[in-house]
């Protein structure tokens, strides 16, 4: 892309609309009261801006909609499902493609077939679902990214890298018969959207090796991944996208995916790697579970839109706009003075809670509370990253989170950007009020994933 011009426009055009309802403040707040002030009950009409996940809700293009119509809902051996294979294996060639409904039907999968109550799994960090996954069977999910990853403020332009010095040194303490596999999660959403470079992926890949431990990329943002390795790492800002991605996945003995995200389609996923036995179990896994092993839980129609998207997300113009409008979003925000995660993330921006609304303490979820006033104020919908959703441990104990961020996820080519600037509006003026704010506590809570079901008060 050559131009003189400074302003990085959204390269698409739109051919299809979906109206968004309009509510008042009176409004929104009987309506938040009504959902508990948990943001996953309300409806999704009473939502001006949905800003709750990237996940699934990607704007497909007319070429993913042309695709569907040629979708082949045969049971074994449909087409469909070999255009699929070639879109991935273009991307990621492992020997072994499992298609899944979505990314945690992947991990539940391979978990199940892999992890033992006395393993212990290594992530820079896992993603909740990931974590619930490993912990539904007995094992325990262990975090190592960087420390830098857990400061707010670090400017490292790669915080999602895991502490290798600390891998090692959980290998040593742990044992390598208690560690199965290891993963690496890109981006690494829980910490903030933040890549992984390939320098890292290298160091992770040499440490399995040196012990004979299988490495995983949680790949659900993977070509996000790629741009930052291409902006930001020493010798790759020539280097196609598409190789730096070959790249990444050639360090990997496999990898779980959710289409939802840089598969850029509403449903999906797969597990796939180079390990035959754990292939053959994982398979028949997947026929009792999902599905028969050329579908996976999917429609003959949904692998056609992943293997359109696989070829769009990739595409440079795509990645540039993609990166560029998160990364507006957080410069402008920050501008007023509110606190985020830093650098933007790929696929969101993160509001630290924490030291946005130091009056509220962790165990009254100050994310909570600012995700509960960004609705009632503008009709946006974050999510809580913090207290709320990992302050809970498996034995019932409770311990503020490392963080606590509201999570602004923004959909793919889905808003233009008057939305991002009504965002930036509402959060400064969220921001002037804070003072107002108060502390949340839970009125009814689950065992597990007690953030999408919890009924929360104030205090
Ligand atoms: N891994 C990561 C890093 C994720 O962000 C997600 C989902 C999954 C695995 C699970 O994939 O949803 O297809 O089952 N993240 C969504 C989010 C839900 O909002 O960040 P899934």
């Amino acid at each position: 892309m050559n131009t003189p011009f400074k302003t990085i426009i959204e390269p698409f055009r739109i051919k299809s609309v979906e109206p968004i309802r309009m509510t008042t403040r009176e409004e929104r707040e009987q309506l938040i009261r009504d959902a508990w002030h948990n943001l996953f009950t309300l409806h999704s009409d009473d939502v001006l801006v949905d800003l709750l996940t990237d996940s699934g809700t990607a704007s497909m293009s007319a070429r993913q909609w042309g695709a569907i119509m040629e979708g082949d809902e045969s049971y074994a051996g449909s087409p469909s499902f070999y255009r699929f294979k070639s879109a991935v294996e273009r991307l990621m060639p492992f020997k072994y493609l499992i298609p899944t409904h979505q990314g945690r039907a992947a991990e539940s999968i391979l978990f199940t077939v892999v992890a033992k109550p006395h393993h212990v799994i290594p992530n820079n960090t896992h993603f909740d679902t990931t974590r619930a996954n490993v912990e539904s069977q007995g094992a325990t999910a262990v975090d190592l990214v960087i420390q830098e990853g857990r400061d707010p403020t670090s400017e490292h332009p790669f915080k999602g890298n895991m502490d290798i010095a600390k891998l090692e040194r959980f290998i040593d303490e742990h044992g390598v018969d208690n560690i199965p596999l290891c993963m690496l999660t890109v981006t690494n959403n829980s910490g903030g959207g933040q890549p992984v470079s390939m320098e890292n992926i290298r160091a992770t890949r040499e440490v399995c090796d040196r012990h004979g431990i299988p490495l995983f990329i949680d790949a659900c943002r993977f070509a996000e991944n790629a741009w930052f390795i291409k902006q930001r790492e020493e010798g790759y800002a020539e280097t196609p996208v598409i190789d730096i991605i070959r790249e990444m996945f050639s360090h990997a003995d496999g990898c779980t995916m959710s289409a939802k995200k840089d598969g850029l389609t509403n449903i999906g996923g797969w597990l796939a790697m180079n390990i035959e036995d754990w292939a053959v179990d994982c398979r028949n896994r997947l026929i009792l579970t999902e599905g028969f092993s050329t579908y996976g839980g999917l429609s003959g129609r949904d692998l056609e839109a992943i293997a359109v998207g696989l070829e769009e997300v990739v595409e440079e113009d795509y990645l540039r706009y993609r990166i560029a409008s998160t990364e507006y979003v957080a410069r402008h925000i920050e501008a007023v003075g509110v606190p985020i995660m830093k650098p933007a993330g790929g696929h969101a921006v993160y509001i630290d809670a924490r030291r946005f609304l130091p009056h509220i303490p962790p165990l009254q979820y100050p994310g909570q509370s600012l995700a509960v006033e960004l609705y009632k104020a503008g009709g946006i919908r974050g999510c809580e990253i913090g207290t709320a959703m990992f302050g809970l441990h498996p034995d019932g104990s409770e311990q503020p989170a490392h963080m606590d961020l509201v999570r602004l996820a923004i959909p793919r080519r889905m808003y233009t950007q008057a939305h991002m600037d009504y965002v930036v509006e509402v959060v400064a003026h969220v921001f002037e009020n804070r003072e107002k704010l108060r502390g949340m506590k839970f009125v009814r809570q689950p065992r597990a994933l007690r953030h999408f079901t919890g009924r929360f008060d104030y205090v």
